[in-house]
């Protein structure tokens, strides 16, 4: 296992918790995109549903639809997004879908009245300027 510490870089491809940002403002709507320093097929969406915050890849695993537009319904106490593009659905908790497609769910933790979120990249509300790497 790499035993490198996480840095700043957002280079490595080791999950850290990510600061997102203070509870308070994320719990005013249902769902926000976080943008990845990976690139907008890293994408995440952050959902606060219920007083509880979900963390999962913004894009379908279908076909790239974007799943922040999804309804959000509840079913035996499962709570699920239906994407927009084809209504397939995605338990919020698991990423695991009825159509036994898999989305790719991440840890969220809430501390000090701040909202951090599990992922390999560094996540933003705003877009990240256009990478310098070619
Ligand atoms: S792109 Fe999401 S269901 Fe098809």
């Amino acid at each position: 296992m790499a035993s490198g510490s996480g840095d700043e870089e957002g280079t490595t491809d080791e999950a850290a918790w990510r600061l997102i940002g203070p509870t308070s403002v994320l719990s005013k709507q249902r769902c926000r995109l976080m943008y990845s320093s990976l690139g907008y097929g890293s994408d995440v969406c952050l959902f606060y549903v219920r007083g509880e915050f979900f963390a999962m890849d913004a894009r379908c695993s279908h076909s790239g639809g974007p799943l922040c537009e999804g309804d959000i319904e509840e079913a035996d106490g499962v709570l699920q997004v239906f994407c927009p593009w084809h209504d397939y659905d995605f338990n919020l908790r698991t990423g695991k879908s009825g159509t036994s497609l898999q989305q790719q769910v991440y840890e969220v933790k809430l501390e000090d009245g701040n909202v951090y979120v599990k992922h390999a990249s560094r996540l933003s509300l705003q877009p990240f300027p256009a990478d310098k790497k070619s």
